[in-house]
This record gives C-alpha cells, structure tokens and sequence, in this order.
C-alpha cells in the first residue's frame, strides 16, 4: 500500500529533563522545523536554515536513518527519497534538534509510504533511534510527557500544562554533543541523590499540571547530572541562579545542554538578559530566545 508522493511534517523543539526529570520528563516548544519528504528517482538532502554547513547530504542523515527504521518496523524497506528540511532548532544546544529529525523522518514516512505504524510504534521505533524517550515524546505528542523506557518499549503519558507558564531559553554559542556529555555522568549515584531528585521530578510534574507554578523553584532541582556537566557550560549555574534573581519560576539545563531553559509567568525579556549576562561574564556568549510552550506535537501539514 502507498500513500500519498510527497509529506511536510512540522515538529516542535523540545526542553529535557526539566532538572530532576532526567531521561523521563519533556515539554513540547513553539519552535519548529520542517521535514518533507518525497518519492524520487534518487535519494536527495536538502537543508535550509540550522546545519545547512554541516548535515549530511547522503543516507546517513538523521532523518533518512529514522525513516529507514521506521519502514523497516512495517517490514518494508526504503525507496530512495528527495528530503527537504527547513531547521530553525539549533543543533547540538539541548534544544532536541536530533529528536525533531528523528521524529519528522519516522512520521513522514509513515505518512508517505503508507506503513500504518501505531503511534506506539513510532515512539518506539524514534526511541531506538535516538537512544533516550525524553526528547523524541514531546516532539511526538506535545505538551508535557512522562515516559520510562521497559527493554526496548517506551511508557509515556501526555498531559497538558496548566496556562500562563512560557520558557524563555539561553542559548550558547557552542554546542555539546548528548553523548559527550552522557559521558561525564557518573555510574553509580547516592541513595540520597536519587530520592532528592524522584521527589522534585514528581513535585515537577503536579506543579505544571496544576498549575502550582511556586513550586516548580525547589522542583526543578537536580542533583544527578547538571553538576557533573556544569563543567561542560560555564556559567551554567551563574545562568540558572540569575534567572531565579530576575524572577523565573524555575530554570535549569535544558537537555543535556548547553543551553538553560527558564520558566516564567511573565518577565520574560529580564529574565533573558540575566542569562545572557550571566553567561557573558563567565566567558560564554550567548543569546535568549522566548519560546511559549506548544501543546501541539509533530503535525502532517501537507
Ligand atoms: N535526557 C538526556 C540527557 C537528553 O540529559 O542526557 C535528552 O534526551
């Protein structure tokens, strides 16, 4: 069965982590690259916009890989494909570039060539892909996802976030590598340091739902990664402490970084600049970006 010659898909940046929730919680942000796919004589890559100097124009492109393995799990494989894509998430800040490819290539191929994988499936197969749930889920379904991986399958649950919270993002000028920074993460943890974090990370969650966005200041607080990367970011904590100062209700590493993602219920331009500032003064250039949260998940716009 095939489907229609060609498919856009629209999918949102996305914030990991959100501090405790390292490797299960996500927000969805009203950023958004684009992918279109279509059925050609021979495999072709075009990129316009973020990494148009330095993605790949072969097979190897991130989004070709997805939508190979995604054809591959409805037991076909993939015909050569002319790829379209139009990037506005910088690559390699923790902003979920990778997962916006991963998920647009899975999705349009889908789409494209007919496979009627479940939404399961492709969350799965993004999964696989990607290495981690927390960026691809968003990217999938917007909003707020809760996910945990059990062997090769994903649990994730969606919710919405309560109105009136948007990020305001720091982004610095250089970019960390997920692996590198997954690297520097140490193999065990302290009991204590587990339970400090699995209460924020459930705290994080009711307080956006509910809207008990007080809360989201000590929920936010992580003590399983961001300090063994602080040294990969400097001016990191400066950032985080500076948006708290400049009245965000919560801020932290957004991702595996580099960039820092604040919460704020207004303010927002202040509390950008305190980033920037703050980063400026440890050595870091860096610019601040508002992105209101998107409900919406990646989307088949044509
Ligand atoms: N949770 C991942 C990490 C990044 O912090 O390494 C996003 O998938």
């Amino acid at each position: 069965m095939t489907g229609p010659r060609s498919v856009t898909v629209r999918v949102p940046a996305t914030t990991a982590n959100l501090g405790a929730g390292y490797d299960c919680l996500g927000l969805a942000l009203a950023l958004h690259n684009e992918v279109a796919l279509a059925l050609a004589p021979e495999s072709s890559v075009e990129v316009e916009g973020e990494g148009a100097d330095s993605l790949p124009r072969d097979g190897t492109h991130m989004v070709l890989r997805a939508a190979r393995r995604a054809a591959e799990a409805a037991g076909e494989s993939l015909p050569p494909l002319a790829l379209r894509q139009v990037n506005r998430i910088p690559l390699a800040r923790g902003l979920g570039s990778s997962s916006a490819a991963i998920v647009g290539g899975v999705i349009g191929a889908n789409e494209l060539l007919g496979l009627a994988l479940s939404e399961r499936t492709m969350l799965d197969v993004a999964t696989e892909v990607e290495g981690h749930p927390d960026n691809v889920a968003p990217a999938m379904l917007g909003g707020l996802t809760v996910c945990c991986t059990v062997g090769d399958e994903v649990l994730v649950q969606r919710l919405a976030v309560a109105e009136g919270l948007s990020c305001v993002v720091a982004i610095p000028d250089f970019e960390v590598a997920t692996h590198r920074a997954r690297r520097v993460l140490p193999e065990t943890v302290d009991h204590a340091d587990a339970v400090f974090n699995l209460s924020r990370a459930g705290l994080t969650v009711a307080a956006l739902v509910s809207g008990s966005f007080d809360l989201l200041r000590e929920a936010m607080r992580d003590r399983l990664h961001q300090p063994y990367r602080a040294h990969l970011v400097p001016g990191m904590e400066e950032a985080i402490e500076a948006a708290l100062k400049a009245g965000a209700r919560s801020a932290a590493l957004s991702g595996s970084g580099p960039t820092v993602a604040a919460f704020v219920t207004g303010g927002g331009e202040e509390v950008g600049a305190a980033m920037v500032n703050a980063f400026r003064r440890a050595g870091t250039a860096a610019r601040a970006q508002e992105l209101p949260l998107s409900a919406e998940g990646a989307r088949v716009v044509s």
